[in-house]
């Protein structure tokens, strides 16, 4: 197993680098994108590139040959290229749960037909076996229909990844078999999904790295509880397939061995989808197209393997998140597809960002004196277009933007599709080149306003522009398109995360609230409150009370 890099660039990147940054940025506000465009003819070729199966138009950013350069300097001085490749030779950068994270490894095997360890091997064999034994008809539920529905029970990680996946591909025609999540502890989630599914013929994959996500576990004990008492049968373990990184936590909780696939201790949740937490997706969708997905993955490994930081385009992404983050002080950011299978693309991307960037120490635990991750957000397009885009166009903050949008529609009617696409071209030009208070006030004199009048509403009217966004382009929403898509972020994730100096791969934060939630479960059931705040004290007795009635 390979070392670590050396991570001793903090105190230069806190002082030297950021104060590099800020002059640079100092001089390139007065630059606006409109005037950049104006004075570089070949600008957006310059600043786009086909990476993969995706274009990508990264021109209307604020960058130009200084900041790249800058950018570029500061991704060697804090090692990015060296870390990168540590992750591909399998080195532990997730230092604080001492885990590799050779996500190349998994998207090599879909191309190779083998990774880099046995065990990614197996994981992957059982995977395929599992499928084509649902499939083909070999298993089947109790009484001995085969599956047509398939229920991922999971959360987080074993949640967004194939719960997007299954909603993207879904446009290409009926699942072989039919998708549905269960994530939320919230009962109304698991009830609505028994009530629609047939028992006879539902698959349950359990989906929990750890097995001991309280959640995962409530919603598998009530489906099972539910199958029980519809098929009338005590034994109704031929329905329930476990995705896990802890067998014997899956065995103890009544899963039959054969049915468990067991991943990789490294691969962490909001990283797994390309692993055999993409179980859902291979049911329903195919292995051939889960492994279509990896070789999307693979593509982007390529690029970023093999491209210099200067043409780098996920590389360019993540440092553009550095720089905005840093230099402008920016700490939010959309995503905005428009590609109505891709509407889970912001959620999914929430977690994938703010999970694993969401850090105030450095990897080395050192407290950080500069922002790292911000806020990720967004919806499709033009749902969005209908509600936050004001603030978007007009606010008082600038928040850069991502457009993502297939070239082609699987559901052509009239020109709706050709409307959708002038939509999202036509938002990305209006926050960049906007529409100055003289220019309105002149267009509402010429149509008979007075002049005074034109002048004050066209305060109202006036559109800051330069407001920074990319565009990424794929010929048609596929399983290609869509790995090499996540593939790109998780790079550009990294990048910025690697520069910061934190460490991406763990999520210590969210221990907390589940260990409290346990005492509260014990609180709100009637133990002693004397040592809880007196508002939480409060809230307890509210749903006691409600409970009575
Ligand atoms: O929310 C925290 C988290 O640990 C995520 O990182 C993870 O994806 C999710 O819980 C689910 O965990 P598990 O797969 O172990 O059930």
């Amino acid at each position: 197993m390979s070392t670590t890099p050396q991570h001793g660039a903090r105190s230069r990147y806190d002082a030297e680098i950021r104060s590099t940054l800020q002059n640079i940025a100092q001089n390139s506000i007065t630059t606006s994108l409109s005037q950049r465009f104006n004075e570089d003819a070949d600008r957006a070729a310059r600043y786009s590139a086909d990476v993969g199966p995706l274009f990508v138009d990264y021109s209307k950013q604020h960058i130009d040959k200084d900041i790249l350069a800058a950018l570029c300097t500061l991704a060697r001085d804090t090692s990015v290229p060296e870390q990168f490749a540590a992750l591909r030779a399998g080195a532990h950068l997730n230092n604080t749960e001492d885990r590799a994270t050779n996500y190349p490894s998994l998207r090599r095997w879909a191309v190779d037909g083998k990774s880099s360890d046995h065990a990614t091997d197996a994981m992957y064999s059982s995977m395929a076996k599992l499928v084509a034994a649902v499939h083909s008809g070999e298993l089947t539920g109790t009484t001995g229909k085969a599956f047509t529905d398939v229920v991922n029970i999971g959360i987080g990680g074993s949640d967004f990844g194939p719960r997007l996946i299954c909603d993207a591909l879904a446009n290409q025609g009926d699942g072989i078999l039919k998708a549905h999540f269960a994530a939320n502890i919230d009962p109304s989630v698991i009830t609505e999904i028994l009530a629609t599914v047939p028992a006879e013929t539902t698959l349950f994959i359990v989906a929990s790295k750890s097995f001991g996500t309280q959640e995962t576990r409530s919603n598998a004990n009530a489906a099972r509880a539910w199958l029980s008492s519809t098929l009338n049968c005590k034994n109704v373990d031929q329905h329930f397939v476990a995705v896990t990184s802890k067998p014997s936590a899956a065995k103890n909780f009544g899963i039959k061995e054969e049915l468990i696939l067991c991943t990789p201790e490294w691969v962490g949740g909001r990283f797994s989808l390309w692993s055999s937490f993409g179980l859902a997706v291979a049911l329903c969708f195919g292995m051939d197209n889960f492994r279509t997905m990896l070789q999307g993955g693979h593509a982007i490994d390529l690029h970023v393997e093999h491209t210099p930081l200067e043409d780098n385009v996920p590389v360019i992404l993540g440092l553009l998140d550095v720089w905005y983050r840093n230099a402008w002080g920016i700490s939010s950011q959309a995503v905005l597809p428009y590609e109505h299978h891709l509407k889970l693309l912001p959620i999914y991307l929430q977690q994938l960002f703010m999970e694993s960037a969401g850090k105030s120490v450095s990897r080395d635990g050192e407290v950080l004196k500069y922002g790292t991750g911000g806020v990720i957000w967004g919806t499709e397009g033009t749902n969005g277009q209908h509600s936050f885009h004001q603030l978007l166009h007009q606010g008082s903050d600038t928040i850069p933007c991502d457009f993502i949008a297939s070239l082609r529609t699987y559901n052509p009617v009239g020109e709706q599709h050709q409307n959708l696409i002038a939509n999202c071209f036509s938002q990305s030009l209006v926050l960049m080149k906007g529409q100055s208070a003289t220019e309105i006030q002149q267009t509402l004199i010429d149509e008979g306003m007075p002049s005074d009048e034109a002048g004050q509403l066209a305060q109202h009217k006036a559109m800051l522009g330069n407001r920074p966004s990319t565009t990424i382009l794929m010929r048609q929403l596929d399983a290609r398109a869509l790995g090499a898509l996540i593939a790109l972020y998780e790079y550009r994730l990294f990048t910025a995360s690697f520069v910061w100096g934190i460490n991406p791969f763990d999520q210590w934060g969210v221990e907390l609230g589940k260990q409290i939630s346990q005492t509260l479960m014990g609180a709100l059931s009637g133990d002693d409150v004397s040592s809880l705040d007196s508002s939480t004290t409060q809230l307890i007795a509210r749903y006691q009370e409600a409970q009575k009635t």
